[in-house]
C-alpha cells in the first residue's frame, strides 16, 4: 500500500499539470492568412487566372476569407469562456501590413465575436445587423515591432546568401529539372522560385480548378522543392529564424508577463501575418523537426494557464492547415504544460529586443 501511494506522488509528479487541472487565463494565436490568389503570372495557364480568381496576384480570395471567418467561429467554439462580445480592454488583433494578412484578421474576429441578439445593435440597416467593426492593428513594414521579415536588415540579408552557397548542392542537383519546369511553364524560373509550381497546384486545388499536366506529374518534386526553399530562405539558422520570428516570440513571452503580473485585462490577442511567421516559431521553440512550409490559414495557439495555487504554464498548440483541428506541440526541452519560468529560461537566447543590434552584418 505505501508502495502504490508513494508510486501515485510519483506519478503525479512526473505528469505535471494537465488541461484538467488549469484553467485559461488568456490565448494568444498566430495566424497564416488564407488561400490568396498564386503570386506570379502563368503566360499558358489554361485557367486563366485573372478571370477564374477575378483578383489581382496575392490577394485573398473568397474561399480563402471563408476559411478565414470558419477559423474565428473555430476558435470560438474551443474557448467559449473567453468574452463572447468583442471589448477593446480584452482583444487585440495585430497584423502585417498586407492586404491578405488584415483581412484574414477581421475576419477571424468577425468569427470570434460573432453577430448576436442586442450586441452591436449601433445600425437600422439590417444588412449590417449585429456585425461589430473591430479595429486591426498594424504599422508599416520599416516601424512593425512584431512582424520584421519586410523591414531592412542586412544581417538577414547575408544569413540568406550564405544559406544558398550552403545549399549549393541540392540547387545544383536540381538544374535538369530545373530547366524542364522552366520549359514547361515559360517563365524564367531560377531554382529558389520553384515553389511557386507547387503553390499554384495548391491554390487550383483549393478552387477546384485543374492543375497543369506539367504540375500534376511533377508534384511531390515540386513540394519537396517548395520546402526546401521555403527552409533554405527562412530557416536554415537559428540566427536566421530568429531574425524573422525572435521579435514575435518577445511580444508572446512580453504578455504572458504583463497578464501574469495583472497589468491587462486582455484575453484574446491575434497576430495574422506570413507562413513564415509560424515557421520561425516552429525552429525557435522546437516543436517540431520536420520543417514543412505551413499552409493557408496553419495556427499557433499558446495558451497561457495558471493552477489552483496561481503557477503558471503554456499549453501551446499547431494546426498546419485552417481545415485541421489543433493539436498539442511540445516546446523542446519542456512539458506539454510548460512552467513560464522554464519557458522564461529557454527562449532567452531566441528572443529579439534590439532588432537594430541583431541586424549589423558582419
Ligand atoms: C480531463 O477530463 C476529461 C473529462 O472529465 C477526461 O476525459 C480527460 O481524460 C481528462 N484529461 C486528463 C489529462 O486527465
Ligand atoms: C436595437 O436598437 C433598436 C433602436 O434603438 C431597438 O428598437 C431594438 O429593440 C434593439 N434591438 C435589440 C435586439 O436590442
Ligand atoms: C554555411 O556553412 C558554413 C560552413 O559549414 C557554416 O559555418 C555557416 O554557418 C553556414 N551558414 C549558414 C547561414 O548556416
Ligand atoms: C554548384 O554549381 C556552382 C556553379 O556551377 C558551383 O560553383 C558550385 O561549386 C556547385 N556546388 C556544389 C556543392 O557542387
Ligand atoms: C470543391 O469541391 C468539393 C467537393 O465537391 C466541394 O466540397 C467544395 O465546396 C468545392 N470548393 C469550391 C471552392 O468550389
Ligand atoms: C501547481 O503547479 C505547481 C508547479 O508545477 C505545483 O508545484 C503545484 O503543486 C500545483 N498545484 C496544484 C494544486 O496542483
Ligand atoms: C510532450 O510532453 C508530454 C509530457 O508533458 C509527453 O507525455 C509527450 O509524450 C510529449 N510529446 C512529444 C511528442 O514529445
Amino acid at each position: 500500500m505505501k508502495f502504490l501511494i508513494i508510486f501515485f506522488v510519483l506519478f503525479k509528479i512526473a505528469s505535471g499539470a494537465s488541461e484538467n487541472d488549469t484553467e485559461i487565463v488568456h490565448v494568444q494565436i498566430v495566424s497564416n492568412h488564407g488561400v490568396r490568389t498564386p503570386l506570379a503570372q502563368y503566360p499558358d495557364n489554361p485557367n486563366n487566372i485573372w478571370s477564374k480568381y477575378s483578383r489581382s496576384t496575392g490577394q485573398l480570395t473568397d474561399v480563402g476569407m471563408r476559411q478565414m471567418l470558419k477559423s474565428g467561429r473555430k476558435l470560438r467554439a474551443k474557448y467559449p469562456h473567453l468574452s463572447k462580445t468583442y471589448d477593446r480592454t480584452r482583444a487585440w488583433a495585430f497584423s502585417s501590413d498586407f492586404d491578405r494578412n488584415i483581412q484574414s484578421a477581421q475576419l477571424i474576429m468577425t468569427g470570434m465575436y460573432q453577430p448576436s441578439e442586442g450586441y452591436a445593435n449601433w445600425t437600422d440597416d439590417s444588412t449590417l445587423s449585429g456585425f461589430m467593426p473591430i479595429p486591426i492593428r498594424t504599422a508599416p513594414s520599416e516601424c512593425d515591432t512584431i512582424f520584421r521579415r519586410h523591414a531592412t536588415c542586412a544581417r538577414l540579408i547575408q544569413l540568406q546568401a550564405e544559406a544558398k552557397l550552403n545549399n549549393s548542392a541540392k540547387e545544383n542537383a536540381s538544374t535538369a529539372f530545373l530547366y524542364k519546369m522552366r520549359c514547361m511553364s515559360s517563365i524564367e524560373l531560377t531554382y529558389y522560385d520553384l515553389w511557386k509550381l507547387g503553390d499554384k497546384a495548391l491554390v487550383d486545388a483549393a478552387h477546384n480548378l485543374t492543375v497543369e499536366m506539367y504540375i500534376t506529374q511533377n508534384l511531390p518534386r515540386l513540394m519537396e522543392i517548395r520546402d526546401d526553399n521555403y527552409f533554405v530562405t527562412y530557416l536554415y539558422s537559428m540566427e536566421l529564424a530568429k531574425l524573422i520570428s525572435g521579435s514575435l516570440l518577445n511580444q508572446l513571452v512580453t504578455y504572458f508577463d504583463r497578464k501574469i503580473k495583472a497589468t491587462t485585462d486582455n484575453e484574446f490577442y491575434l497576430y495574422t501575418g506570413f507562413e513564415f511567421y509560424l515557421g520561425g516559431l516552429q525552429r525557435l521553440l522546437g516543436t517540431t523537426t520536420n520543417f514543412m512550409q505551413p499552409d493557408f490559414g496553419a495556427q499557433f495557439s499558446f495558451e497561457l494557464r495558471k493552477n489552483s495555487t496561481n503557477n503558471y504554464f503554456v499549453h501551446t498548440l499547431y494546426k498546419n492547415h485552417a481545415d485541421e483541428e489543433f493539436k498539442t506541440v511540445n516546446i523542446s526541452g519542456c512539458e506539454a504544460f510548460c512552467p513560464i519560468e522554464k519557458l522564461k529560461t529557454l527562449v532567452q537566447d531566441k528572443i529579439i529586443i534590439n532588432f537594430d543590434d541583431a541586424c549589423k552584418a558582419i
